[in-house]
């Protein structure tokens, strides 16, 4: 590999020693507090608010009153001034924030810059869009808002899972009661800051930090219309249970175990570069990962041999440092869970290689794999991993890889790799998936819905139908 030399991002940020929850526009005093750490140095960033019922209990009422005495007395154009303002300050501080989350997540700083925090920001561009023209989305000339919804999101895109929630439910005329993860809740507090720059009126957007406690308090509080949740397909069951039987709305955007399949008529070194996008982007901590290459039988030795070529040029290390390719894994549980799987992977009978990598010393890191020789009925080929771990199972016709893509309990995203227009259309239309990506894989853009099947969870974000969660006669 060629020689870099460093090239580090600077720190253009800078946290609270402590930060409390953001309660009906202002910050509470911080209490109950344990630290938030950079997953790539150990080292402390900040100490966090751990919520209580009680916490949960203020920013619900707060959102309550807000709703009832001035966000949903607001035109859709008012509502939209206000999301188009939030978008543009998030821009004028897309530094600060692309670099925040970088030392709170361990992902490349490449990444947060070209693509977390512009994402992010076109959520709230697109509806803000939105927010008057409500009687187009489907529902019925005159749509009506739900009024709180508890909004609890994962650590591996913080701010953009924020966006996700936050933008088409304002935009459709709800408040907000959102919990961050409790490893990443950094750019959630510095997008507090942005709703009080924006002067958003008080009490509509509320962020209560903490574990998963603090999550379980917002999804029983009875004062909130709808839950909306993502995360580990785990946690997406005990939810759904304790929101059964109530009048409250649900979305659920679960785990996944998405099948990149890559046809003997493929475009070769784009399919290289898909498959590695797919599974190395964010450390493969995504849902949609294509954590399952399936490979055409007839040309399995040169695509991997191909696939490992490639993977010795990817740049494991710093994540401030603009060339790396692969940060760090956000924690410490999280990496114990891959060694574990990858472990049991082996044992199962699959081959693990890894291209050589210097590991730094500190901090939580684990070199991209891929496990080849992978039975349909090995772990790895079932379980989420949700590390840069990829399994290789081959098939010899498009039937055969079709049965296997969708043997799985999940059904988020898959990718196709052909030359044949035809053969891409006919596999995508048998693919149980939310999302099919064809010749290209991890694309992402607001105006495209986005969500799953089976375990994968329910409802969709993003487009049109993103909106439709958020408002009466919607799922
Ligand atoms: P998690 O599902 O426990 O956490 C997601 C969010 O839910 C966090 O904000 C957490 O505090 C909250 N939460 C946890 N328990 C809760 C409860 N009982 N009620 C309400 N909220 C609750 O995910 P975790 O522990 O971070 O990761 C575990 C595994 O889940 C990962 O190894 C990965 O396989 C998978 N995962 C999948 C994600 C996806 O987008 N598909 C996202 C995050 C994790
Ligand atoms: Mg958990």
């Amino acid at each position: 590999m060629f020689e870099y030399s460093k090239a580090p991002e600077a720190k253009l940020v800078s946290f609270a020693s402590s930060y409390g929850h953001f309660i009906n526009g202002k910050f509470t005093k911080p209490s109950n507090t344990y630290q938030t750490i950079n997953p790539a140095t150990e080292e402390v960033l900040s100490e966090i608010s751990h919520g209580s019922a009680k916490d949960v209990d203020l920013a619900v009422k707060a959102a309550r009153t807000a709703y009832e005495k001035t966000w949903s007395k607001l035109s859709g154009s008012e509502r939209g001034k206000y999301l188009y303002r939030i978008a543009r300050i998030m821009q004028e501080r897309a530094r600060e924030l692309a670099v925040a989350e970088t030392l709170n997540n361990g992902k490349p700083i490449k990444e947060t810059r070209d693509f977390d925090v512009p994402t992010a920001i076109s959520w709230f561009f697109y509806y803000a869009g939105w927010a008057d023209k409500l009687e187009y989305a489907g529902l019925g000339s005159n749509p009506k808002s739900l009024g709180v919804a508890g909004q609890i999101i994962p650590w591996n895109f913080p701010l953009m899972m924020l966006a996700w929630k936050i933008a088409p439910a304002l935009a459709a005329g709800n408040t907000v009661v959102l919990k961050p993860s409790e490893t990443t809740p950094l750019t959630a507090l510095l997008f507090a800051e942005i709703c009080q720059q924006a002067e958003l009126p008080a009490g509509v957007v509320n962020i209560v930090t903490g574990h998963g406690d603090t999550g379980a308090e917002l999804v029983k509080h009875p004062d909130i219309n709808k839950v909306a949740f993502t995360g580990s397909t785990q946690v997406g069951k005990i939810i759904a249970k304790a929101v059964a039987g109530t009048k409250k709305k649900l979305t659920l955007e679960l785990g996944g175990k998405a099948a990149n399949i890559v046809f003997d008529d493929a475009p070769i070194d784009q399919a290289i570069e898909g498959v590695v996008n797919g599974i190395f982007f964010n450390q493969g901590h995504v849902c949609c990962a294509g954590s399952r290459l399936l490979v055409q039988e007839n040309i399995h030795d040169d695509f991997i041999k191909k696939l490992k070529r490639r993977m010795n040029s990817l740049r494991l290390g710093d994540p401030m440092d603009k060339n790396t390719d692969v940060g760090a894994i956000n924690s410490k549980a999280q990496l114990e869970k891959i060694k574990g799987l990858v472990k049991k992977g082996v044992n199962e009978g699959g081959e693990l290689w890894q291209p050589e990598c210097k590991i730094p010393k500190n901090g939580f890191w684990f070199a991209p794999a891929i496990i080849d020789g992978v039975s349909p009925a090995n772990t790895v080929a079932r379980e989420e991993i949700f590390g840069p771990v990829l399994s290789v199972i081959t098939f010899r016709t498009p039937a055969e890889a079709v049965t296997k893509a969708n043997n799985t309990e999940y059904g988020l995203s898959a990718g196709i790799w052909t030359e044949k227009g035809s053969k891409m259309l006919k596999v995508a239309d048998q693919l149980n998936a939310g999302v099919i990506w064809s010749n290209t894989f991890n694309q992402f853009d607001p105006t495209s819905p986005f969500g799953g099947f089976k375990e994968s969870g329910y409802g969709r974000e993003g487009g049109r139908q993103g909106l439709t969660a958020y408002l009466k006669g919607g799922h």
